[in-house]
């Protein structure tokens, strides 16, 4: 699995983790701002390479957290302006771009827990494992959910058996966000203590997280040898893969990154 090569679970790499997810942003929205958006393109390839350069320098363990962090805020929030900027263009109908509003808020959403992780980090604030199971599943199942959307979404409609399979487990993962929403509300705070009911729920996201992982993969290896009709990325379903892993990771080890 070429992509965990460099996915490394300590400070600088969760940093990394979440600065690679923004520049990977930039790069997908690229493909889809039309020639008409000049400004608009020429914004968010200045977003992609400042992110890719901080990117680079958390890869790569350079300078102390605290810089790398304020530069990690600053290139993040100057990207969200710009995605929720466009959002609000397209909801406006006043931008010519094939993004879906829904991508667009997708990655905004990421753009926004990219910053409650810093504050975290920066903080050295404690969660309770109860607190951190529920957020993570709460947060992640969602785009979990909206993953399988956008792998139909690019899917050619000739692909009707995989689009139909795709459909089945993107209802799969609505159902479970239902039930991460219920379990948010009936399980009140303070949660000092993890019920059975949560570790539960908890085991059953790991498996369904680590098989949709696995799936990606699949379909990353058929899009990168030009095997599917799709329109995606060619690196988008590693991309999601590598977010399936990082939620599969965090709910084994009960914290928020
Ligand atoms: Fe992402
Ligand atoms: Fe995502």
């Amino acid at each position: 699995m070429a992509y965990t090569d460099n996915y490394e679970r300590d400070t600088y790499g969760i940093i990394a983790f979440w600065l690679r997810n923004d520049y990977d942003h930039g790069r997908f929205f690229d493909r889809e701002i039309s020639h008409y958006e000049t400004e608009l393109a020429r914004a968010n390839l200045n977003n992609i390479q400042r992110l890719g350069r901080v990117w680079e320098k958390a890869a790569k363990k350079e300078g102390d957290i605290g810089t790398l962090l304020n530069e990690a805020h600053h290139a993040t929030t100057e990207f969200h302006s710009l995605l929720a900027y466009t959002m609000d263009k397209s909801l406006h109908c006043e931008v010519i771009i094939s993004t879906p509003v829904s991508l667009l808020d997708h990655m905004v959403r990421e753009s926004e827990e990219s910053q409650r992780v810093y504050k975290l980090i920066e903080s050295g604030a404690k969660i309770s494992p109860s607190d951190a199971i529920i957020h993570e599943c709460v947060f992640w199942i969602r785009q979990m959910a909206d993953h399988l959307g956008y792998i139909r979404h690019y899917s050619d409609v000739s692909n009707y058996e995989v689009n139909f399979q795709v459909t089945e487990m993107m209802q799969k993962f609505e159902r479970l966000l239902l039930q991460a929403n219920a379990l948010q509300t009936m399980i009140r705070t303070p949660r000092n203590e993890t019920l059975p009911i949560l570790t539960q729920f908890k085991n059953m996201i790991i498996k369904e997280a680590k098989s949709l992982e696995a799936f990606k993969l699949e379909l990353d290896d058929l899009i990168k040898k030009c095997a599917v009709a799709t329109t995606s990325p060619p690196d988008l379903l590693e991309h999601i893969a590598r977010e399936a892993h990082h939620l599969w990771r965090n709910l084994e080890e009960e914290i928020i990154t």
